[in-house]
Protein backbone atom coordinates (compact mmCIF):
# COMPACT_ATOMS: atom_id res chain seq x y z
CA UNK A 1 0.00 0.00 0.00
CA UNK A 2 1.65 3.45 -1.24
CA UNK A 3 1.50 6.37 1.39
CA UNK A 4 -0.58 8.13 -0.98
CA UNK A 5 -4.07 5.65 -0.36
CA UNK A 6 -3.12 5.56 3.21
CA UNK A 7 -3.46 9.41 3.89
CA UNK A 8 -6.99 9.31 1.99
CA UNK A 9 -8.19 6.21 4.50
CA UNK A 10 -7.02 8.28 7.37
CA UNK A 11 -8.96 11.59 6.40
CA UNK A 12 -12.34 9.26 5.67
CA UNK A 13 -11.89 7.71 9.20
CA UNK A 14 -11.11 10.85 10.98
CA UNK A 15 -13.51 13.49 9.42
CA UNK A 16 -16.15 11.75 8.26
CA UNK A 17 -18.07 11.16 11.37
CA UNK A 18 -17.46 15.12 12.50
CA UNK A 19 -19.09 16.34 9.28
CA UNK A 20 -21.41 14.12 10.14
CA UNK A 21 -22.32 15.26 13.11
CA UNK A 22 -22.55 18.95 11.51
CA UNK A 23 -24.85 17.75 9.70
CA UNK A 24 -28.43 18.88 10.84
CA UNK A 25 -31.57 17.71 8.82
CA UNK A 26 -33.95 20.43 8.31
CA UNK A 27 -37.83 20.14 8.61
CA UNK A 28 -39.59 22.26 6.40
CA UNK A 29 -43.41 22.46 6.02
CA UNK A 30 -45.54 22.60 2.70
CA UNK A 31 -49.12 22.15 1.79
CA UNK A 32 -50.39 19.41 -0.13
CA UNK A 33 -53.79 19.40 -2.31
CA UNK A 34 -55.13 16.58 -2.88
CA UNK A 35 -58.59 15.05 -3.90
CA UNK A 36 -61.31 14.79 -1.11
CA UNK A 37 -60.90 10.88 -2.11
CA UNK A 38 -57.20 10.31 -2.17
CA UNK A 39 -57.44 12.36 0.91
CA UNK A 40 -59.47 9.60 2.43
CA UNK A 41 -57.17 7.12 0.94
CA UNK A 42 -54.26 8.57 3.24
CA UNK A 43 -56.03 9.04 5.78
CA UNK A 44 -56.82 5.18 6.07
CA UNK A 45 -53.83 4.54 5.50
CA UNK A 46 -52.46 6.75 8.42
CA UNK A 47 -55.29 4.51 10.85
CA UNK A 48 -54.36 1.25 9.08
CA UNK A 49 -50.76 1.21 9.32
CA UNK A 50 -50.73 3.24 12.88
CA UNK A 51 -49.22 6.77 11.65
CA UNK A 52 -49.04 8.81 14.16
CA UNK A 53 -49.96 11.87 11.45
CA UNK A 54 -50.15 12.34 8.43
CA UNK A 55 -46.80 13.34 7.80
CA UNK A 56 -45.19 10.61 8.69
CA UNK A 57 -47.44 8.75 6.42
CA UNK A 58 -46.01 10.81 3.62
CA UNK A 59 -42.22 10.24 4.49
CA UNK A 60 -42.65 6.40 5.00
CA UNK A 61 -44.07 6.61 1.15
CA UNK A 62 -41.59 8.82 -0.04
CA UNK A 63 -38.64 6.36 1.62
CA UNK A 64 -40.77 3.39 0.15
CA UNK A 65 -40.92 4.69 -3.18
CA UNK A 66 -37.14 5.60 -3.18
CA UNK A 67 -36.18 1.89 -1.85
CA UNK A 68 -38.13 0.40 -5.08
CA UNK A 69 -36.76 2.53 -7.39
CA UNK A 70 -33.02 1.67 -6.18
CA UNK A 71 -33.69 -2.15 -6.60
CA UNK A 72 -35.34 -1.01 -9.89
CA UNK A 73 -32.33 0.48 -10.91
CA UNK A 74 -29.73 -2.28 -9.71
CA UNK A 75 -28.31 -0.01 -6.99
CA UNK A 76 -26.52 -0.98 -3.70
CA UNK A 77 -28.99 -1.95 -1.51
CA UNK A 78 -29.56 -3.85 1.54
CA UNK A 79 -32.66 -6.71 2.70
CA UNK A 80 -33.16 -9.57 4.28
CA UNK A 81 -33.91 -12.98 2.87
CA UNK A 82 -36.47 -14.82 5.26
CA UNK A 83 -37.09 -18.97 4.56
CA UNK A 84 -39.22 -21.06 6.46
CA UNK A 85 -38.66 -25.11 5.64
CA UNK A 86 -38.75 -28.52 7.70
CA UNK A 87 -34.88 -29.54 8.32
CA UNK A 88 -35.98 -32.78 7.88
CA UNK A 89 -36.63 -32.84 4.27
CA UNK A 90 -33.65 -34.44 2.52
CA UNK A 91 -30.18 -32.33 0.70
CA UNK A 92 -32.39 -29.00 1.32
CA UNK A 93 -29.85 -27.63 4.04
CA UNK A 94 -26.79 -28.98 1.74
CA UNK A 95 -28.25 -27.34 -1.24
CA UNK A 96 -29.10 -24.49 0.43
CA UNK A 97 -25.34 -24.05 2.37
CA UNK A 98 -24.31 -24.36 -1.48
CA UNK A 99 -26.19 -21.59 -2.83
CA UNK A 100 -25.31 -19.02 0.11
CA UNK A 101 -21.30 -20.34 -0.09
CA UNK A 102 -22.16 -19.17 -4.05
CA UNK A 103 -22.97 -15.41 -2.86
CA UNK A 104 -20.80 -15.51 0.38
CA UNK A 105 -19.52 -11.55 -0.78
CA UNK A 106 -23.56 -10.49 -0.32
CA UNK A 107 -24.09 -12.06 2.79
CA UNK A 108 -24.00 -10.42 6.17
CA UNK A 109 -24.93 -12.22 8.55
CA UNK A 110 -27.53 -15.50 9.02
CA UNK A 111 -29.64 -16.08 11.78
CA UNK A 112 -31.25 -19.38 12.50
CA UNK A 113 -34.33 -20.19 14.77
CA UNK A 114 -35.57 -23.53 15.93
CA UNK A 115 -39.19 -22.98 15.72
CA UNK A 116 -40.45 -26.39 16.65
CA UNK A 117 -39.47 -30.34 16.26
CA UNK A 118 -39.64 -29.69 12.13
CA UNK A 119 -39.65 -25.79 11.04
CA UNK A 120 -36.56 -23.61 11.22
CA UNK A 121 -36.67 -20.09 10.62
CA UNK A 122 -33.80 -18.41 8.70
CA UNK A 123 -33.32 -14.91 8.37
CA UNK A 124 -30.01 -14.33 6.09
CA UNK A 125 -29.32 -10.40 5.89
CA UNK A 126 -27.73 -9.03 2.64
CA UNK A 127 -25.92 -6.18 1.16
CA UNK A 128 -24.95 -5.27 -2.30
CA UNK A 129 -26.30 -4.95 -6.06
CA UNK A 130 -30.01 -5.66 -5.96
CA UNK A 131 -30.20 -7.35 -9.15
CA UNK A 132 -27.45 -9.83 -7.65
CA UNK A 133 -29.67 -10.08 -4.27
CA UNK A 134 -32.84 -11.33 -6.09
CA UNK A 135 -30.58 -13.69 -8.05
CA UNK A 136 -29.90 -15.26 -4.81
CA UNK A 137 -33.42 -15.14 -3.08
CA UNK A 138 -34.79 -16.48 -5.70
CA UNK A 139 -32.16 -19.23 -5.75
CA UNK A 140 -33.14 -20.56 -2.03
CA UNK A 141 -36.99 -20.04 -2.60
CA UNK A 142 -36.36 -22.22 -5.59
CA UNK A 143 -34.82 -24.78 -3.48
CA UNK A 144 -37.24 -28.39 -2.96
CA UNK A 145 -39.14 -28.22 0.46
CA UNK A 146 -38.75 -24.44 1.16
CA UNK A 147 -42.23 -23.55 2.73
CA UNK A 148 -42.17 -20.01 2.65
CA UNK A 149 -39.38 -17.79 1.29
CA UNK A 150 -39.25 -13.75 0.92
CA UNK A 151 -36.86 -11.13 0.20
CA UNK A 152 -37.54 -7.98 2.14
CA UNK A 153 -36.08 -5.17 -0.01
CA UNK A 154 -34.49 -2.12 1.82
CA UNK A 155 -31.68 0.53 1.28
CA UNK A 156 -28.49 0.80 2.19
CA UNK A 157 -28.69 3.84 3.38
NI1 LIG B 1 -33.52 -25.52 12.91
Amino acid sequence: MSTKIRRVKLFIYFYYPITQKNIVMQVKRFGVSLEEELLDVLDNLVKDHHFPNRSQAIRHLIKKSIVEEKWEGNEEVAGAIVLVYDHHKRGLQTQSTSVQHNYHSLILSVQHVHLDHHNCLETIAVKGKAGQLTELADKLIAIKGIKHGRLVMSAAE
